[in-house]
């Protein structure tokens, strides 16, 4: 086969010097947009092993998880605590805390300014409680609501120890003979 009539090939620039029993090389590089792009994976991976491994700057999973829970449970205030440390709490400040968030989480637009009820929520300073009146079963109920009769589930809303404080306060006002003081509801219960 002669050189000299074959047109000119695209490839013949590209063609190799070595050549082995006529099978030529062609060098034909991958364009440099996409060798950019590999080397910047490169210089990345480097980067991200150095913070995360190496250097040890960055949380690894686990971490960043617990993190970011903390994050969230901060912001919706739903953290738990444990069943041993959800007692009825007595001291004055925890009360006064307790009695901000009835106010804060709107209980008195169902169950008065003084807890007293109103033509929608039961009476809570009175000896009569529709679903009793232990710490247990009050915490119980702001929590879980009574759905099916227009008590909201507050467990979405507040963290068990602000539900622990104004189960409290609505405990402490026992007796307290509110004015216009809705009538009883429920059992008697003391
Ligand atoms: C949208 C109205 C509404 C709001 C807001 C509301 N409640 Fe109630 N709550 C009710 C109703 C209605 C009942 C009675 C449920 C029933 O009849 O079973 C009730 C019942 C209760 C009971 C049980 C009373 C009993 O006699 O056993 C407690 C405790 C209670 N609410 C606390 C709270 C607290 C604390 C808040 C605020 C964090 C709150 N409620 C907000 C409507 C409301």
């Amino acid at each position: 086969m002669t050189t000299e009539n074959k047109p000119k090939d695209v490839n013949d620039d590209h063609i190799m010097d070595h050549d082995y029993d006529g099978i030529k090389e062609l060098d034909n590089p991958a364009p440099r947009w996409i060798m950019a792009l590999f080397y910047i994976t490169i210089g990345f991976s480097i980067l991200y092993g150095a913070y995360y491994f190496w250097l040890k700057q960055g949380d690894h999973q686990d971490a960043e998880y617990v993190r970011k829970s903390a994050v969230h449970d901060e912001k919706y205030k739903i953290a738990t605590v444990s069943s041993e440390d959800l007692v009825l709490l007595t001291d004055a400040s925890a009360l006064e805390e307790g009695k901000t968030i009835y106010n804060e989480m709107n209980c008195f637009a169902c169950h008065g300014m003084q807890g007293e009820g109103n033509a929608i929520g039961p009476n809570m300073t009175d000896e009569f409680w529709i679903h009793g009146c232990s710490f247990q079963e009050v915490f119980d109920v702001i929590k879980n609501g009574v759905p099916a009769k227009g008590m909201t589930a507050f467990k979405g809303q507040m963290s068990d120890a602000n539900i622990q404080k104004v189960a409290s306060y609505i405990l402490s006002l026992k007796g307290s003979n509110p004015p216009n003081a809705k009538e009883a509801q429920g059992e008697k219960c003391e």
